[in-house]
């Protein structure tokens, strides 16, 4: 899963290089990047947002795998925010309801981001850091708005549609009482 994370931003950061030593044009990049921040971006939103239901299940800390996929997915995104306001302007990324969801979960997703090191964990202290993370659930519901209003539901979608029902109370605790039975047994 983290090597698959890589791979996006990677490829990202190989269009941009190609458009700037002139293999690609210019529009190729930003048409390419923009795609990467889309489907791959919400597949690796819902993949972060699995991470704390698989660790209730397998009782393995998959700590590390969601700090990974965040950061992926904010590298995505921010590819896709940037790109679009590149090809369209910045007026335009607020121009319809949809737009104004992406551009939202976007800039919510920006705190999250710059705190997610064990550094900001530190200084924030744990408590205050859980409460500003909570913003991720706000992410993912508004993430949800954005692909519910372009009218085209894909895996990513699903992911977070899943992470949200692995979150309530009877989902979470089936998942919990297998993850202790496995560790016991
Ligand atoms: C914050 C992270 C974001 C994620 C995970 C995301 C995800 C997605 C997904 C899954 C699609 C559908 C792709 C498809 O069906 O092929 C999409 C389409 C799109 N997104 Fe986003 N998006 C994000 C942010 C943004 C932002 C900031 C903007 C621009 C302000 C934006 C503009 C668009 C546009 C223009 C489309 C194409 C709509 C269409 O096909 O009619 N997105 N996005």
């Amino acid at each position: 899963m983290i090597m698959l994370a890589t791979i996006a931003p990677l490829l990202i950061a190989g269009a941009i290089g190609a458009a700037v030593v002139g293999l690609i044009s210019p529009e190729t990049m930003i048409e390419f990047a923009l795609a990467a921040g889309e489907n791959p971006g919400m597949i690796t939103f819902g993949a972060m947002f699995l991470a704390s239901p698989v660790q209730w299940l397998t009782g393995r800390s998959q700590v590390r795998v969601r700090k990974y996929l965040g950061i992926t997915f904010f590298l995505l995104a921010l590819s896709n925010g940037a790109m679009f306001i590149l090809e369209q302007g910045l007026a335009a990324s607020l121009g319809a309801p949809f737009l104004i969801a992406g551009s939202v979960a976007l800039a919510l997703a920006l705190p999250l981001f710059l705190t997610s090191s064990r550094k900001a964990q530190r200084a924030m202290g744990m408590s205050r850091w859980r409460t500003l993370h909570k913003l991720t659930y706000v992410v993912a519901a508004v993430l949800m708005g954005h692909v519910l209003l372009i009218g085209d539901i894909g895996p990513g979608f699903v992911l977070v549609m899943l992470g949200f029902i692995a979150r309530t109370a009877p989902v979470r605790r089936w998942l919990s009482e297998r993850g202790a039975r496995r560790r016991l047994g």
